[in-house]
């Protein structure tokens, strides 16, 4: 979807909105897979409630994009415009074991950037792509933990009110890859507080998930992590893998030899070949062990 109405371009300047014609989220995903769109990168996060007003008076539709680790992206012109924030720095300050972070900043870097500081208690997380807003909104977890244990205030922009909003940890439930958020709040910054560990020490168990990630994951293919989620007390990657569907593929959307969970793209693949594959491989783990496989990938489809 295109913004050229001049007096929204102008309305968008004085909001320090930065707009991008046409860009191509392809390259503003992991998995290399999406259409275009205009893309609005927001630098002030007071200024939601005045931008989300002037795109709903002028019906642009929106929708709000973290870091594009986990999402699939539909083919083509989209009918939406896209909102991203633009990544402040610094990005974390720290305060004792409190940890201020921007939604905006990078996952891995936040959590080097504490451990550097002797906090830890998220070093399972280290490989996983993408912004600290969107491992908050999905509550991404690895070897055990997740990171909604961390957290005890966020602001986020609620679509419902309107407004920018703070919530306590109490106020916000962390299940396995799943929040109570709405799907249309926007995280906007967090406040973690963090276990004291000796830098050395999180150190080791940063090598040591790096390691099991690096021996079961495609960590240098374009991937958007686990397709599925796992059903209670089983795993999708091991269901698919023993019906032998490691390789199997649509075009260039191919599920992976290394970890059958993850489906990469081995080339150009479109949204559809992707959206072709997942298809095919629900239906077979359906009919084979009798269980409806949930995405864990969000999919924006038109
Ligand atoms: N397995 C196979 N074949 C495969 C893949 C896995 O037999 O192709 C077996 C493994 O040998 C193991 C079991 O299945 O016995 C579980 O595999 P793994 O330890 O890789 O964990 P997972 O359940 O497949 C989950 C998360 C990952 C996370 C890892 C490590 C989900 C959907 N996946 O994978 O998260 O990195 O544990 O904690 O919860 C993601 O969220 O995108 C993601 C990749």
């Amino acid at each position: 979807m295109r913004i050229s109405d001049p007096t929204i371009v102008g309305k968008l300047g004085e909001l320090h909105v930065e707009l991008q014609n046409g860009a191509a989220l392809a390259d503003l995903t992991s998995l290399g897979i999406g259409g275009n769109t205009d893309l609005l990168r927001i630098r002030e996060h007071e200024s939601l409630p005045d931008l989300l007003n002037l795109l709903d008076a002028n019906h642009v539709p929106h929708k709000f994009l973290g870091g594009g680790s986990n999402l699939l992206v539909g083919d083509g012109e989209l009918p939406w415009v896209v909102l991203q924030l633009v990544r402040p720095e610094p990005d974390v300050v720290l305060d004792g074991n409190i940890a201020h972070v921007d939604a905006a900043a990078d996952l891995g870097r936040m959590i080097t950037f504490c451990a550097k500081n002797d906090l830890g208690g998220m070093e399972g997380l280290i490989g996983v792509p993408g912004t600290v807003g969107g491992a908050l909104r999905m509550n991404a977890g690895a070897y055990g933990m997740q990171i909604g244990s961390y957290v005890r205030e966020v602001k986020l922009y609620r679509a419902a009110s309107r407004k920018i909003e703070v919530l306590r940890d109490h106020q916000i439930s962390f299940e396995y890859r799943h929040t109570s958020f709405a799907p249309d709040d926007m995280m906007l910054s967090v406040i973690l507080e963090l276990p004291s560990k000796p830098y050395k020490e999180i150190l080791q168990g940063i090598r040591i998930c790096n390691e099991k990630r690096r021996s079961s994951q495609p960590l240098g293919q374009k991937s958007a992590g686990c397709i599925f989620k796992n059903p209670p007390g089983a795993s999708a990657g091991r269901m698919i893998d023993e019906l032998g569907l490691k390789g199997l593929f649509v075009g260039d959307a191919r599920v992976s030899d290394r970890h059958a969970n993850f489906f990469v793209n081995a080339g150009h693949a479109s949204a559809k070949d992707m959206l072709a594959l997942i298809a095919d491989v629900r239906e077979r783990v359906q009919k084979n062990f009798g269980v409806a496989l949930e995405n864990e990938v969000v999919v924006w489809n038109a």
